[in-house]
């Protein structure tokens, strides 16, 4: 059984990042731009957005952060993604979700310039994903699928279970996993036999938010299985109460079975970081009309 490691990974498509944006900065004078728009106090937003920000400047480019009070009325909102769609120094613009109730989610999202939705949620980057042609593809599956290219290998044929259906991961997944080729089943909250249908996959992707929620006995010997959970627990330890993050696969007793599976964290979640970075660079080359990283795009 081998364990994924992800972290490892993403250091290295980093680093290719890196080596891109040098060379833009010292042969065209050019430096890829990231927007991250963060509205109100969650607290795992703040971390996330504060993580970008860090490593979008570890990778050359510059970050810039807007943070908005949760109270922010639409239009407000709305003129910033605009403002930051006319600006030429930023290439990917990005809005941290979830946002609080009263703002239009989907409104805003598809005010973002589709060149510039370095997080392919804009209706036009879904559509053309959907139908195979060149887009920005969501940073979350877009990791995963590297991961299965890297330790699977080819995938043509393999049955694939995508356990969940949001739009950031598990339609996109859907889309990407077919287009390599394989044979995927999407489940859900109300899919009746989810555990004969894992049983049967070679690969398993699970993206449901729940923790521990695919068990050891819905998996197949060999399968490969992408964790893409993030939910923090409260354990008892030594008769302390202690919070920690854990996936939505049950590892210690899923690895047993598995040919590879991804830990939580240290599995996609760094991969999705580094997939941001270079939707970031290939918007900003597509912008230039300059070459794109090959080795970073599907
Ligand atoms: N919230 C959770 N995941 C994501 C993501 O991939 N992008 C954005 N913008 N918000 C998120």
């Amino acid at each position: 059984m081998n364990i994924i490691d992800g972290k490892a990974f993403s250091e290295r498509i980093r680093e290719k990042v890196k080596s891109h944006v040098d060379n833009l900065k010292k042969n065209y004078d050019i430096v890829p731009g990231l927007a991250v728009v963060l509205v109100g106090e969650d607290p795992a937003s703040k971390v996330y957005v504060k993580n970008k920000g860090i490593q979008t400047k570890k990778a050359g480019m510059n970050s810039y952060e807007y943070k908005l009070e949760e109270t922010v009325d639409e239009k407000t909102l709305l003129e910033l993604v605009k403002k930051l769609n006319d600006d030429p120094n930023i290439h990917g613009i990005l809005c941290q979700l979830p946002l609080p109730k009263h703002l239009n989610e989907d409104m805003i999202i598809n005010t973002i310039k589709p060149s510039k939705d370095v997080d392919g949620f804009h209706i036009s980057n879904v559509g053309l994903l959907n139908t195979g042609q060149k887009s920005l593809v969501p940073c979350t599956p877009l990791g995963c699928l590297m991961l299965l290219r890297e330790f699977v290998g080819n995938l043509e044929g393999k049955k694939a279970t995508v356990i969940g259906r949001s739009n950031i991961v598990g339609k996109p997944m859907f889309n990407l996993l077919l287009s390599e080729n394989c044979t995927v089943t999407v489940v859900h909250s109300k899919t009746k036999n989810i555990e004969e249908i894992c049983k049967t996959s070679d690969i398993i992707v699970a993206a449901v938010g729940r923790p521990n929620f695919v068990k050891s006995s819905w998996i197949k010997q060999g399968a490969v299985i992408i964790d893409v959970g993030i939910n923090r627990v409260n354990i008892e330890e030594n008769g302390e109460t202690k919070s920690k993050l854990i996936g939505d696969v049950d590892f210690e007793n899923c690895s047993k079975f598995a040919n590879a599976i991804t830990p939580v964290p240290g599995g996609v979640g760094p991969m999705t970081i580094a997939c941001l970075l270079a939707n970031t660079l290939v918007a900003c080359c597509r912008s230039n009309n300059l070459k794109e990283p090959e080795e970073l795009i599907l």
